[in-house]
């Protein structure tokens, strides 16, 4: 590939580096031997991206971004529309589909340790893009001018006046209006189809090149640039092109037969993906019985609405958020993949997906005191799980473990007796029980087992 080109792509090579850029993102590229299943999802959510782009372009042909006309233009793309129902349900699967390619992503990285060092950058711009994805993913929601789109809406947006002294501004700055109108549906049809997308974009433009420049990580965590042969040429690694093309190609065919499955036999998914109030028109008059935001937000929602103070509330959402950013800050042991850490690094991230999983559905709840508390609990163990992260980053003394597990069920038990309140008061106790028991297990237990060992690494595998 490094000879002269000539014809046509000697043309162009002289004026536009087309065959260098393919030789250093493909043909040059040199990945890991050794990528394996999770090591699919970066190029899916591309493929998802790319569908989203494709299907977005042909519905904006026909939709009418007017509160008046708004539900009548989809429901025409639906029933009217030369395969419109198709491209529509490639949209809205698509959309759910995108986070949970995007969710199995990210847990590839926290398994194999792919936020630190050197990869922290990567890391930034992949939380940029989710940030940036779930803004997409809400004013997109609207769009349809639905009773769901209209009332999540006017649920998230309120949030906003949550903020003191400025808070009710800044949600009539978001609407353009008083209330949710007209104008709030023509500013998000414009952030939706161009702003955030062209964000995205860029966004996923950095990732690439940010990953490119450090190269990638792998299941073993070796750091394959270490180490080169004679030629200068990566012993632990391959070229991307042809072999991970293909490895890539496969992957995106599974995927698109499991994506039409959906699109074909259960576009609704229960409600799941497309919400049952949402088939009826917006109504400022008539709330749904139960709002909801849809799956891919709701562990959030459930933090939202764990704390009983709005605000806090608001700032512990922001701040489940924000956690995630300074992940390559908090754990800071340099053994990446999860193959060489401790037994209790694998049982806290289980715990971790289990958590992540039970806020999720606690969000689809309507609130009742048991899902409150609930809701509570799994909270506090969301952020438990950064602590205990950060705390196993590297050897500390007995009495370290012993003073945070005091400090932390001593707040956590503090804050029972002064804030949370229920009707049925033993609930209470009957729930401290989740934390306290994870507290336990995370910061006593390995003082008298060998869960905090991790595994003799081998040499290439530490960063
Ligand atoms: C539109 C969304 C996204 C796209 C298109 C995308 C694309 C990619 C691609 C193509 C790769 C290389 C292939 C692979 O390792 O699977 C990659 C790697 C990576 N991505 Fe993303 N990504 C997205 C979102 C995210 C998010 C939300 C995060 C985390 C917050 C993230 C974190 C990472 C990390 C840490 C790597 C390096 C993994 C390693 O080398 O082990 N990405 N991404």
């Amino acid at each position: 590939m490094s000879e002269q080109s000539t014809g046509l792509l000697g043309w162009i090579d002289a004026r536009f580096p087309l065959s260098k850029m393919m030789r250093e993102h493909l043909s040059e590229y040199y990945a890991p031997k050794n990528f394996n299943f999770w090591y699919f999802f970066g190029s899916l959510a591309l493929l998802v991206l790319v569908i989203q782009i494709l299907s977005g372009i042909f519905l904006t042909m026909h939709y009418k971004p007017d509160a008046e006309l708004a539900f009548a233009s989809v429901e025409h793309i639906m029933r009217d529309v030369n395969w419109g129902w198709l491209i529509r349900y490639m949209h809205s699967t698509g959309a759910s589909f995108f986070f949970i390619v995007v969710y199995l992503h990210m847990f590839r990285g926290l398994m194999y340790g792919s936020f630190k060092h050197p990869r922290e950058l990567i890391w930034l711009f992949g939380m940029l893009i989710y940030v940036a994805l779930m803004a997409e993913a809400f004013m997109g929601y609207l769009l349809p001018w639905g009773n769901m789109s209209y009332w999540g809406a006017q649920v998230i947006i309120n949030l906003f006046n949550t903020i003191p002294f400025v808070g009710e501004a800044i949600s009539e700055w978001i609407r353009g209006d008083f209330v949710i109108s007209d104008a709030t549906l023509n500013r998000f049809f414009s952030l939706h189809v161009i702003a955030v997308p062209l964000a995205l974009l860029g966004l996923i433009v950095g990732h690439i090149l940010a990953l490119h420049e450090v190269g990638s990580n792998n299941p073993d965590g070796v750091e394959i640039k270490k180490t080169k042969g004679a030629d200068g040429i990566p012993l632990d690694g391959i070229p991307f092109h042809p072999y991970y093309t293909v490895k890539d190609i496969l992957g995106s065919v599974v995927f698109l037969a499991i994506f039409a499955f959906v699109i074909f036999f259960m576009p609704e998914m229960n409600g799941y993906f497309l919400e049952h109030a949402n088939f009826d028109p917006a109504n400022a008059l008539n709330t749904p019985d139960h709002i909801a935001p849809i799956w891919y937000f709701t562990p959030f929602y459930t933090v939202l609405r764990a704390i009983p103070d709005p605000f806090l509330g608001f700032m512990m959402m922001a701040m489940a958020i924000v956690v995630l950013f300074l992940l390559p800050w908090i754990d800071r042991n340099p053994i990446k993949s999860i193959r060489y850490r401790s037994t209790l690094f694998k049982v806290n991230l289980i715990i971790f997906v289990i958590t992540f999983i039970i806020l999720g559905y606690l969000g689809l709840k309507p609130v009742t005191d048991l899902y409150s508390q609930l809701a509570l609990r799994f909270t506090e163990l969301y952020f438990l799980f950064f602590f205990v992260l950060w705390a196993y980053s590297k050897p500390r003394s007995g009495g370290f473990w012993i003073g945070s597990f005091i400090v932390l069920l001593v707040g956590i038990t503090a804050y029972d007796f002064l804030v949370n309140s229920s009707e049925q008061p033993d609930l209470i106790w009957k729930t401290w029980v989740i934390p306290a028991a994870y507290l336990f297990i995370t910061l006593l237990l390995p003082q008298f087992t060998n869960w905090d060992a991790e595994k003799q690494v081998p040499e290439r595998v530490t960063s």
